[in-house]
């Protein structure tokens, strides 16, 4: 039985929210996310948003602390846009109920970041995400419009076909693990007069990562399949310092330890960013992650360290209390003792490629937030960017739908298939997709990682197709689970990090490889990737 909404938003974190909750005064809303709604992205991010709010910073600034991260790449249009409506999109957030820490005389408190030139980074002490998530998620939850489902896995787009090609997305197949049992999985078709992917990164892609375990890159697997442009996917981004321990999972360190005056240090006490960039602690995080890479492969260690035991314990306290306790309850006094890192997959800066208000090159389809592929971010995503594009352009794809919607309406609603399961069967091997999965993340991380070359990419590649046949041959004999939903999703997206990278002869921003260590003028373009149409490399229109 199909389900019909105006809106369908697959994804629950800053990008999807502020999607709804600006545009739930004009139609319903039905919000998915596959584990619980607040289980996001949006939820772990520590550091803060970056936007001008100091009366001695200033817009232009912030654009050109974006440009030079992005090393040539960022599409200015767009960064002029994110770097101007951040101020109002934040205030709209702070409306909405987000609270961010304060000087005494009311002032929002700024922090910085690599690569940034000023302080400019709003933040809730080291856990600013779990605060933007939790107000909008409460507003969400108020509004009559809006509908969250959590436990609702989105499988695939509906397309609507015309001469016989899908040329139209009419909402999505999702796999509803609520009412699904072992024997029986119940699949609804969602149709919808707009669907908004908002699935956010895919670093699980990655056998280490910052990310939870809900980012698989669906949004842009499912996009691909339909057969959506997809961009700039080999620009994926390694946080620097990720905690080094046995015990803890996916634990990050924010740069903005860098920013309140931590120092990178080798296992015997010697700073080495200042052999790396003038900019030492606080150079863009590709050159802070590269420098870390390369002086574990020099000194044969398994991690670099991280001292902020200079700062007084009260202020370390006071100001990062999350990773304080975190790491006390892992034995570890950041107040007194080295923090153990290494850098670690954190940020999709390709994705599903857009135009300046959401809309991708599928009718009826729109991306926002992580999984999108706006142009702000070029080759190499400047700090707390992030959170920033998805408020602005939640906002901005609200905007245009605000103004379609009712032409929206007035065709019926198409006749769909409802999902047909075949033969397919429970699965009584596990153990195939936990080793598939496990594969996939080693091999992406050994040949397609910090550092590449033209044989690890082959290497990768070759590695990567025998997987997705071995998974594609399983998807189709099996009764679809969640877990095998990801590993598909992760497969598609390795695969498209491989070819893109393959495509791009030079080194640039995230993309380094030893074969072409330079960078070029003639490949200054976004790498572009399409079901059927190879990764080639294009300029951009809005440059
Ligand atoms: P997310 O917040 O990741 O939400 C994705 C949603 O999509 C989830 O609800 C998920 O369940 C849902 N979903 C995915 N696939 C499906 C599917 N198939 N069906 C249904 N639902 C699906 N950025 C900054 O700007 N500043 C920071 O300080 C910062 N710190 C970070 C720290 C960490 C540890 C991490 C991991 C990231 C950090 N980032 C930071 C990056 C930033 O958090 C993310 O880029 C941003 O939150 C992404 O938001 P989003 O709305 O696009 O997606
Ligand atoms: C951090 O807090 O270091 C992460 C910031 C970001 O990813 O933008």
């Amino acid at each position: 039985m199909s389900t019909t909404t105006d809106f369908l938003v697959i994804g629950s974190g800053i990008a999807g929210l502020t999607f709804a909750l600006d545009i739930a005064k004009h139609g319903t809303v039905t919000v998915l996310s596959k584990r619980a709604p607040d289980e996001t992205n949006t939820r772990y991010a520590q550091g803060g948003i970056a936007t001008v709010m100091a009366e001695d910073d200033s817009v232009e600034a912030h654009k050109q602390d974006t440009l030079v991260a992005g090393a040539g790449l960022c599409h200015e249009i767009v960064v002029d846009i994110c770097c101007t409506d951040g101020p109002q999109r934040l205030r709209e957030l702070m409306e909405r109920g987000a609270s961010f820490d304060r000087h005494e005389d009311g002032s929002l408190s700024l922090t910085r970041e690599g690569g940034h030139s000023a302080r400019r980074i709003v933040h809730a002490a080291d856990a600013t995400g779990h605060e933007v998530q939790r107000a909008l998620l409460e507003a969400a939850k108020k509004h009559a419009n809006i509908e969250l489902l959590e436990n609702h896995t989105a499988i695939d787009l509906i397309m609507q076909t015309s001469f016989g090609e899908p040329d139209h997305c009419v909402g999505a197949y999702v796999l509803d693990e609520q009412s699904s049992t072992a024997e029986k999985h119940v699949v609804h078709a969602f149709l919808a007069r707009a669907t908004i992917l908002a699935t956010g990164g895919a670093g699980k892609v990655y056998l280490y990562t910052s990310n939870p375990d809900v980012a698989t890159g669906d949004g842009v697997a499912m996009a691909y399949r339909a057969g959506a442009e997809i961009g700039n996917m080999e620009f994926y981004q390694f946080h620097p310092t990720c905690l080094y321990h046995p015990r803890a999972k996916s634990f990050l360190i924010t740069e903005a330890l860098r920013g309140e005056g931590a120092i990178l240090r080798l296992s015997d006490g010697t700073a080495f960013m200042e052999r790396h960039d003038e900019r030492k602690d606080l150079a863009p995080r590709d050159i802070v992650a590269r420098a870390i890479d390369y002086e574990m492969k020099r000194t044969g260690h398994d991690s670099v360290h991280l001292d902020i035991t200079h700062k007084p314990a009260d202020f370390v306290i006071q100001r990062f209390p999350t990773i304080y306790e975190k790491c006390k309850g892992w034995g570890l006094n950041i107040t007194n003792e080295l923090i153990p890192v290494v850098p670690a997959a954190h940020y999709m800066c390709g994705g599903v490629t857009t135009d300046l208000t959401g809309k991708t090159s599928i009718p009826g389809l729109s991306a926002i937030g992580e999984c999108a592929f706006t142009g702000l971010h070029g080759a190499n995503r400047l700090a707390s960017n992030s959170l920033l594009e998805g408020l602005v352009f939640g906002h901005r794809a609200a905007g245009r739908l605000q103004e379609e919607i009712t032409s929206l309406r007035s065709g019926p609603w198409p006749d769909v298939q409802e999902w047909v399961t075949g033969g397919a069967v429970a699965s009584d091997e596990a153990v195939v997709v936990a080793h598939n999965w496990d594969e996939l993340r080693r091999t992406m991380w050994n040949y397609v990682g910090i550092i590449r070359t033209n044989s690890r990419l082959q290497r990768a590649t070759r590695r990567i197709s025998l997987l997705q046949e071995e998974i594609r041959e399983y998807y189709w004999k099996h009764m679809v689970t969640r877990d095998l939903l990801e590993l598909r999703n992760i497969a598609t997206v390795a695969e498209l990090i491989v070819s893109c990278a393959g495509a791009r002869k030079e080194s640039r921003g995230l993309h380094r490889t030893l074969d072409y260590p330079d960078a070029s003028d003639g490949m200054k373009a976004d790498t572009i990737v399409k079901r059927g149409v190879a990764a080639h490399l294009r300029s951009s229109p809005l440059n």
